[in-house]
C-alpha cells in the first residue's frame, strides 16, 4: 500500500512527484505529500484526500528545486489528515522521509525520542524515522541511515532526503517494494514500475536489506554492512501506453476489455506447435517429482485466491492430486502441516501481497517446494520462490481485479494439464480436446464482452438494491465468489456467494421479494441441481439472472432474464461466466456513482499485514 517516488536531476522535481504519484495513486489514496529541497528549507506540502487536493495547493506555489520525494497514503497509524500525510520530518526540518509500510517497534522508540526532546507532530509510525535520522546523523548521510535501520523493525521501503547533503536521495527496502529507475543526468524512485516507465525502463528493483545511494548521475547499492552489491540493471518490458486508460473512462473497463489478449498472451509460447501438448519450459517437473509430492497448498488473497479455487478443481479434476487451498492471512498463523514433500503454489498478481509473501516465506522455511503464479516480473514474490510462472496481463492498475484473474485461471488451467500430462491422468486425445477448446477461449472472451446493453440495463435496474446474492455449484461457486467480490468492492452492495446446495441452511432466509440473485448454472454435472435451487429462489419471489452456456433453452423457462456465454468446456467456462460478473460490476459502480478505480478503504497492493 502507499505510494512513494522520489526524484534527483536537472528538472524541476515536482513534476516528475506529481506525475509519477498519479500513477501511483492506486496504492493508496487517502492524503498524498511531496518535499523538494529548495536550498534555504526543504518546502513540504500535503493535503488529505485525492492527488488532486494536494495539486490544488500547489498550483499557485510550485516549489523550484531540481530533488525531491513524495507519497500518496493508506492509512494504518494514525487517521487520514494532513499532519498525518507523508513526508514527514524531524525536529530541525533538515530531514524528511517517505515510507511504505509498518515500522512494528514504533511506540517503543518514539517513547525514547520524546523523553530526549523530540517533538512529535504525527500519529504515524513513520515520523519516529525522521526523528531517529536526526540523532543519528554526525555528517555521514549514508551511515546514518544505516544506524536508523539497525534500530527499526518491521517492513518498509523508505526514502530519505537530507538538506546537508542536497545531492543524493537514500532508499532501503524490507518487505515492501522499490525501484529505482535509471535515467540519462536524472534518476527516478517508485515503489512500483509504472510510475517511471513513461521515463525510463531500465531499473534497479532493490533487494530486502539492500540501501540505494541515488544522485544525479549514479545509483550504487550497498547492503547493511555498507558492501557495494552485485547489481543488474532490470529492462521493463511493459510499454509506458499499458499503464495508460488509452481512451477508455476507467482502467476497470479497459482492463477487463484487454482480457482476450491477455488471456491469448499467457497461453501463447506455453502450448506445442501441433497443439497435443503443454509445454512449460519454466518448469522442469517430471513424474518423480510429481509422485514425490503428497500434498499441494495454494495460498494467495482476494481476487487471487478465488483463482486458487478454480485451481484446485482444476488439479484435483485432470492431474489427480489433492490440493488445499488457503487464505495467506490464514496459513500462516496456523501451524500447517508442511514439509519437503510439500508444494506450494502462491498467487498473487502483484507479487507483493504482504500476507502471501509471508507465507511463501514460511512455506520455504518448513522445507516446501515453492511455484510462484504472479503477473510482475521481479516482484519480491517472483524472487523469493524456488519457480516462477508469470501471467503475462501487462500492468493490471485498477484495485479491482480483473485481467489478473482470467490470465491466473488460464495459468492453472495450464499447469493441471502439464501435471496431467506428467501423471498420464488424462488421455491424448481428451488433452487435445481441451487444448483445442482453450485456444478458442481468446475469441471467446472477446464475443462475451460485444454484448453489454443487456448488463448495462440489469445494472441500471437492480444497481441501488442493498443485496444481491450470487450461486453456483462446482466451478460456477468459485466464480459466484469472484462475482460477488467484485461488486462489493467497487459498488459497496453488500453481495454474498453461496454454495447452491448450501442455501437450504440459512441463506434461503434472507431471500424475499425483488432480491436479486444471479444465478450461474453451466456445470452440466450438476445441472439439474442447480437447476432445482434456482426454482426454490425463484419461488421465494427472487428476481433471478441466469448465466449459461449458448445452447441452454431450460433455464430461460424459468428465469426473468438470461445472460448467455458462448459453449465451451465446462472446465473452462469459469473464463467466459466471469466476464459478465465483472461487467455488471463495474456497471452497478458507475449508476452508483462511485469511483470505480479507486474504492473506498483499498488499495492495490496490500503490503501490510
Ligand atoms: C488487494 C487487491 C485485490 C487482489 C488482492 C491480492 O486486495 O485489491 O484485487 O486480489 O489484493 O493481491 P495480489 O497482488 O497478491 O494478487
Amino acid at each position: 500500500m502507499c505510494g512513494i517516488v522520489g526524484y534527483i536531476g536537472d528538472q524541476k522535481a515536482v513534476k516528475f512527484l506529481i506525475d509519477g504519484l498519479s500513477k501511483l495513486e492506486y496504492r493508496g489514496y487517502d492524503s498524498a505529500g511531496i518535499a523538494v529541497d529548495c536550498g534555504e528549507e526543504i518546502f513540504i506540502e500535503k493535503a488529505v484526500g485525492r492527488l488532486d487536493a494536494l495539486k490544488d495547493k500547489l498550483k499557485d506555489n510550485e516549489p523550484a528545486g531540481v530533488i525531491g520525494i513524495g507519497h500518496t497514503r493508506w492509512a494504518t497509524h494514525g487517521r487520514p489528515s494532513d499532519r498525518n500525510a507523508h513526508p514527514h520530518s524531524d525536529c530541525t526540518g533538515n530531514f524528511v522521509v517517505v515510507h511504505n509500510g509498518i515500522i512494528e517497534n514504533y511506540m517503543a522508540l518514539k517513547e525514547g525520542l520524546i523523553s530526549r526532546g523530540h517533538k512529535f507532530l504525527s500519529e504515524t509510525d513513520t515520523e519516529v524515522v525522521a526523528h531517529l535520522i536526526e540523532e543519528e546523523y554526525k555528517g555521514d548521510f549514508v551511515a546514518a541511515v544505516r544506524s536508523v535501520l539497525k534500530k527499526i523493525e518491521g517492513s518498509y521501503s523508505l526514502v530519505f532526503m537530507s538538506r546537508k547533503d542536497p545531492d543524493v536521495l537514500i532508499c532501503a527496502k524490507q518487505d515492501n517494494p522499490l525501484v529505482v529507475g535509471l535515467g540519462e543526468g536524472e534518476n527516478f524512485i517508485a515503489s512500483d514500475i509504472p510510475a517511471i516507465i513513461s521515463k525510463t525502463r531500465k531499473t534497479y528493483i532493490l533487494n530486502d536489506g539492500e540501501i540505494a545511494i541515488v544522485k544525479k548521475n549514479s545509483v550504487e547499492i550497498i547492503d547493511r554492512q555498507g558492501n557495494a552489491t552485485d547489481k543488474k540493471i532490470f529492462n521493463v518490458s511493459w510499454n509506458a501506453e499499458a499503464a495508460e486508460k488509452g481512451g477508455y473512462e476507467h482502467f476497470m473497463l479497459k482492463e477487463i476489455n484487454e482480457q482476450p489478449k491477455a488471456v491469448r498472451d499467457t497461453m501463447s509460447k506455453r502450448i506445442a506447435k501441433d497443439g497435443s501438448a503443454i509445454t512449460m519450459d519454466e518448469l522442469n517437473w517430471d513424474e518423480k517429482f510429481l509422485d514425490e509430492i503428497n500434498k499441494i497448498y495454494i495460498v494467495a488473497c482476494g481476487t487471487a485466491y478465488h483463482a486458487g479455487l478454480v485451481g484446485k478443481f482444476y488439479i484435483e479434476k485432470l492431474a489427480r492430486k489433492l490440493v488445499e487451498v488457503d487464505l495467506a492471512s490464514e496459513y500462516r498463523y496456523r501451524d500447517p502441516i508442511v514439509d519437503e514433500k510439500t508444494l506450494v503454489m502462491v498467487i498473487s498478481q502483484s507479487g507483493e501481497t504482504s500476507d502471501t509473501l509471508a507465507a511463501l516465506k514460511e512455506s520455504k522455511r518448513r522445507g516446501a517446494k515453492t511455484l510462484a503464479i504472479t503477473n510482475v516480473v521481479g516482484s519480491s514474490i517472483a524472487r523469493e520462490a524456488d519457480q516462477v510462472i508469470h501471467t503475462w496481463a501487462g500492468p493490471e492498475i485498477a484495485v479491482a481485479s480483473t485481467k489478473a484473474y482470467t490470465t491466473q485461471l488460464i495459468l492453472m488451467f495450464m499447469l493441471a494439464l502439464y501435471m496431467a500430462q506428467i501423471r498420464k491422468t488424462v488421455s491424448q486425445e481428451r488433452e487435445r480436446e481441451l487444448i483445442d477448446m482453450l485456444k478458442k477461449i481468446p475469441a471467446q472472451i472477446s464475443e462475451t464482452l460485444s454484448d453489454v446493453d443487456p448488463i448495462k440495463t440489469f445494472a441500471r435496474k437492480y444497481g441501488f438494491n442493498e443485496d444481491v446474492f450470487y450461486i453456483g455449484r462446482s466451478l460456477d461457486y468459485s466464480v459466484a465468489l469472484e462475482g460477488a467480490l467484485k461488486l462489493k468492492e467497487i459498488s459497496y452492495i453488500h453481495a454474498e456467494a453461496y454454495a447452491s446446495g448450501e442455501l437450504k441452511h440459512g441463506t434461503l432466509a434472507l431471500i424475499v421479494e425483488g432480491v436479486p440473485v444471479i444465478a450461474l448454472a453451466t456445470q452440466k454435472s450438476v445441472y439439474e441441481k442447480t437447476l432445482s435451487n434456482i426454482k426454490e429462489v425463484k419461488a421465494r419471489d427472487a428476481v433471478v439472472i441466469g448465466i449459461a452456456a449458448a445452447g441452454d433453452t431450460e433455464l430461460e423457462k424459468y428465469l426473468d432474464h438470461v445472460i448467455f456465454v458462448p459453449e465451451t468446456d465446462e472446465l473452462l467456462i469459469p473464463l467466459l461466466t466471469v466476464v459478465p460478473l465483472q461487467l455488471l460490476a463495474y456497471y452497478a459502480a458507475i449508476t452508483r456513482g462511485c469511483d470505480v478505480d479507486k474504492p473506498r478503504n483499498l488499495a492495490k497492493s496490500v503490503t501490510v499485514e
